[in-house]
């Protein structure tokens, strides 16, 4: 049995706008650049990154972050080189052989999203029991997006609201929709980080990030470390989240 927990839409209704962000959604972007600036393969910044993901991981815990989501691989990744294409696939099945006994030790809750169409099956065959043994963990939900993209994920929404729901082609809500994508089980990011410096969202959450916080850095991803995370969330706590109001509305006081 499924429970389905409906969280507050940002354009059907005012959210909470927590101090501590709730949900932290992250490009980690840099990894290519990183390892050149060093004369090493591309491939080698990947392998770096994977240090900044358990780094994160500590700091979303120890600041009481719930739920933290991170752009692994993007629909549009597979039009990399293939050598690059199959060591991030490698360094991916690697990484959650390894980790998931410690995610789970920690009470982390992983979860995997995107099309896995294209895996390999011993990569489904992982992610799925993964999921399945962490299922129940309660500090942490993080998520990895593998090949996924925003637009992939409005679509497969449709198609299966759709299915369940055929009597409602031509009517349907925004809360039918979002209760189909494939992140419904979280709250919509408080808070949307890009390393690398480029300022764009690259077909990531789409859907979801239409009230979220943006933070662009120059830093590359495996450089990003405590201090720039704390920069991060103190960019975050400085915004007026005013979701259509006016300052005055917030503030009525001053
Ligand atoms: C992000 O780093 C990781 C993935 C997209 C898998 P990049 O590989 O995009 O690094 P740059 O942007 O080339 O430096
Ligand atoms: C976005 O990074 C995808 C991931 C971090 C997984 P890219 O480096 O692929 O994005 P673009 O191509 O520069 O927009
Ligand atoms: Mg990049």
């Amino acid at each position: 049995m499924t429970i389905l927990t409906i969280f507050a839409s940002s354009t059907q209704e005012i959210p909470e706008a927590p101090a501590v962000p709730r949900h932290i959604a992250v490009i980690m972007d840099g990894n290519g650049r990183w390892a050149r600036k060093r004369l090493m393969p591309r491939v080698m910044g990947h392998q770096r990154g994977v240090e900044t993901v358990r780094n994160m991981v500590r700091y979303c815990i120890e600041l009481g972050v719930e739920y933290l989501t991170l752009f692994a691989f993007s629909s549009e990744n597979w039009r990399r080189p293939v050598d690059e294409v199959s060591f991030l696939m490698k360094l991916f099945a690697e990484a959650l052989k390894r980790e998931v006994v410690k995610l789970h030790e920690n009470d982390i809750r992983l979860m995997v999203v995107g099309d896995r169409s294209r895996f390999d099956a011993s990569l489904i065959q992982a992610i799925d029991a993964a999921e399945k043994l962490t299922a129940h963990n309660r500090k942490l939900t993080l998520t990895i997006a593998a090949n996924y993209g925003g637009r992939w994920d409005i679509l497969q929404a449709v198609r299966r609201l759709l299915e369940v729901h055929p009597e409602k082609a031509g009517n349907f809500t925004e809360q039918d929709l979002a209760s189909h994508l494939s992140m419904a089980y979280a709250p919509e990011p408080d808070l949307f980080i890009r390393t690398g410096g480029e300022q764009r969202i690259s077909n990531f959450l789409l859907w979801q990030l239409a009230y979220t916080e943006l933070y662009f850095t120059d830093t590359l991803w495996p450089d990003f470390d405590r201090r720039a995370f704390n920069r991060a969330i103190e960019s975050y706590q400085r915004r007026e989240r005013r979701f259509g109001r006016t300052s005055e509305q917030l503030n009525p006081h001053v």
